[in-house]
């Protein structure tokens, strides 16, 4: 038995811990109840009598060794701990490579039209994607058999009174109209939602941004200045507009907006299908019904409102042959997008 203990107490004596499993197992051998050490204690009743006192006071002098050691132990480890963690950090590392991302090319693109918009005193103005009917069609002049009206061309959400996803951002004009009063001065960026068929050139959701301008005298010059400053800001000085006659409910009169292919500047490429030109959206004089449904007096003001669809100037600016890429969420396209702002 004597043997043993002289055994233990080398064990204790040279036990070293690097972590708190070792300790545990220290814990185990030597201090808990089951330990080496009870059990030399428990067979303390087995020795000789006469015997027992000396064996008695050489196994409470192992017991206390192996407590202090333990103690020691714990020190140790704590030591270790705080040592690690103010261990000195090199300072000339180059830095750990952060996986950032990057902004949206949609995101960027409106950025930029916000920004040249603000320069000459537009703000931005925000409505809801689920409308009433009032703010998507009758507000704005549409008849009461227009096609837009039709399941076929938007998405009803409620018949009766009529609930639709906007198809255009136009009713945010109507709803700026009802709640201020000339001059108003606004861009109306947002998603829209029409029921078509998704291609490569066609999505069912998409972005517009529209803008509008309500105050005595504002002429339809003013609205061809407008969007001349806009091209030539978005794709380029050089950049040169035309304006197609077209209809829209409300406005009168109304046109299709083109730019100067910037691409091939008017020589023909496949961007322009070879004539020159490239639309970016359509525009008017804001129709006298519409301003007078929205409680403005079209005898006093006249106002130019213009739409324009975001996916498309993104894909004219930046080349991107499939809208569909907008959504897809792959990290290979949205990466290309990583070093613009
Ligand atoms: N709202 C029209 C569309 O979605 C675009 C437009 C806006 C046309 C403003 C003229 C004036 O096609």
């Amino acid at each position: 038995m004597l043997e043993k203990v002289e055994a233990y107490k080398r064990e204790i004596q040279e036990f070293k811990v690097e972590n708190a499993e070792d300790l545990e197992r220290y814990r185990i051998k030597f201090i808990s109840r089951k330990s080496v050490v009870g059990e030399l204690l428990g067979r303390l009743k087995d020795v000789a009598p006469e015997n027992r006192r000396q064996v008695g006071a050489v196994l409470n002098e192992l017991k206390n060794l192996a407590q202090d050691k333990f103690r020691a132990l714990i020190d140790e480890l704590e030591k270790q701990k705080t040592q690690q963690s103010s261990a000195p950090i090199d300072l000339t590392l180059p830095p750990v490579q952060d996986q950032l991302g990057s902004l949206h090319p949609l995101t960027i693109t409106l950025n930029r039209i916000r920004k040249i918009f603000e320069r000459i005193g537009f703000s931005v103005a925000d409505g809801p994607e689920i409308e009433d009917d009032w703010h998507i069609f009758s507000a704005l002049n549409f008849p009461e058999n227009h096609p837009a009206r039709d399941m076929q061309d938007t998405f009803f959400i409620e018949k009766d009174p009529d609930i639709a996803l906007r198809t255009h951002t136009s009713s945010v004009q109507v709803r700026l109209m009802e709640q201020k009063k000339p001059p108003l001065r606004a861009i109306m960026p947002g998603r829209v939602f029409r029921n078509e068929a998704i291609s490569a050139r066609a999505h069912c959701i998409f972005h517009q941004v529209e803008g509008l301008y309500v105050d005595e005298n504002v002429s339809f010059k003013d609205l061809k200045d407008t969007l001349y400053y806009f091209s030539r800001e978005m794709f380029g000085k050089d950049t040169t507009i035309r304006l197609r006659p077209s209809f829209f409910p409300f406005t009168e009169p109304s046109a299709e907006i083109d730019i100067s292919c910037f691409i091939c500047k008017g020589e023909g490429c496949a961007i322009c299908k070879h004539t020159g030109w490239v639309e970016i959206g359509g525009a008017g004089m804001v129709d006298p019904n519409v301003l007078a449904n929205c409680d403005i007096d079209p005898e006093k003001y006249t106002g130019f409102a213009f739409g324009m669809g975001i996916e498309r100037i993104a894909m004219l600016k930046y080349q991107i042959r499939d809208i569909r890429l907008f959504t897809e969420n792959d990290v290979r396209f949205l990466r290309q997008f990583r070093t613009l702002v």
